[in-house]
């Protein structure tokens, strides 16, 4: 494995992190078992991964189960960062919250859940328009201080509100949606982002020394190079208007071109694109899912090479003569 080093965070972590969002359960997540997932988690910690990314909203709680049961006994060889500011109802519509007494309930539901006593990294989810951060930051700064939670991170943030919420607070890290087709995007899942990655994220976090997080960096399977395009998802990916219709076809096409130039350099073309991700010197850890051992095993590949500048070049000429981005 090899490890980048921030600043505002005392450990190395994993180029390759896990992301797990796909081990939400059947229901969320086509494909995944629990015990897939496990094996997988325990794979990964094998080949040194030493970051994972969950949040509560993954399978209602079922993803950050899942990880605590995996990672006992492992505990203080991993870094768990979990998330806070989704909260759902009995029919599992899903609401923005990050009030105090909201997030001091989520924490201790997290913790139970993880089965551990501290959150390494405790993110924000996503913006609160209806909390002032001020008040939201205080919280998280009560939660740092009683040791429940270690850093403060924050996910789809804009250099602005990062800006609002370090003024009270120091912030470890940014997650946002970042892939090689998606580098500015703005939207995911149709929910507009109020912050462009590439432009505007990335190096405001150099800056900072903060760390970032990219998520969907494999474009939820597409940058496999395993989709045809006749693909209609039932699960989570039904709600990514990207993998249907016109913007699909037009994706489909540039993976091809991409797929030719894994076929030359005999390297899967998940490993290029976390390879791509891996080589951005503002880019900490690559989150990437995975719903079993083989996958995990494929990705975390991408460590054993380096992308060199004539193969950058290459990806980037064909991705910007697709007018995909
Ligand atoms: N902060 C946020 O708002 C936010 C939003 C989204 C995600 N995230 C985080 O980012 C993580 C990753 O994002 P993501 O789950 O959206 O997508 P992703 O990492 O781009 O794609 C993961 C999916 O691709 C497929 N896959 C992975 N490796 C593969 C391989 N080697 N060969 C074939 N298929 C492979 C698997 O699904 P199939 O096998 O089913 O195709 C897997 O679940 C999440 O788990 C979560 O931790 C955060």
């Amino acid at each position: 494995m090899k490890f980048k080093k921030v600043d505002k965070i005392d450990e190395k972590l994993s180029v390759i992190g896990f992301g797990c969002w796909g081990i939400s359960g059947p229901e969320y997540w086509d494909g995944t078992t629990d015990e897939n997932s496990i094996k997988a988690i325990h794979k990964a910690i094998e080949y040194g991964v030493n970051f994972f990314d969950v949040a509560p909203v993954y399978g209602f709680g079922h993803a950050e189960e899942i990880l605590g049961k995996a990672v006992k006994g492992f505990r203080n060889k991993i870094i768990i960062a979990t998330k806070c500011g989704l909260i759902w109802d009995e029919e599992k519509r899903i609401m923005n919250n990050l009030k105090p007494e909201s997030i001091f309930k989520e924490v201790e539901n997290s913790l139970r859940r993880l089965q551990t006593d501290y959150i390494d990294l405790y993110q924000l989810h996503w913006p609160d328009p209806n909390t002032d951060i001020g008040e939201t930051m205080d919280a998280m700064l009560e939660l740092k201080r009683s040791g429940k939670i270690r850093y403060i991170g924050l996910s789809n943030f804009s250099v602005s509100e990062a800006k609002r919420a370090m003024q009270k607070a120091e912030i470890s890290s940014m997650q946002g949606l970042y892939n090689m087709l998606e580098r500015n995007a703005n939207s995911y899942h149709s929910i507009p982002l109020e912050y462009r990655t590439e432009r505007d994220i990335l190096p405001f976090c150099l800056e900072n020394g903060m760390a970032f997080f990219p998520y969907s960096p494999l474009l939820q399977g597409l940058l496999t190079g395993k989709f045809t395009g006749n693909e209609s998802f039932k699960d989570v990916r039904a709600a990514n208007p990207n993998l249907s219709g016109e913007k699909f076809k037009m994706y489909i096409n540039v993976v091809k071109k991409l797929n030719d130039i894994a076929d030359k350099i005999k390297k899967p073309l998940s490993q290029i694109a976390l390879n791509w991700l891996i080589r951005n010197e503002a880019v900490t850890s690559v989150i990437a899912g995975a719903q079993n051992s083989q996958q995990l095993e494929e990705n975390i590949g991408a460590v054993t090479w380096e992308m060199d500048d004539a193969l950058y070049y290459e990806i980037e000429r064909i991705v910007a003569d697709s007018d995909v981005i």
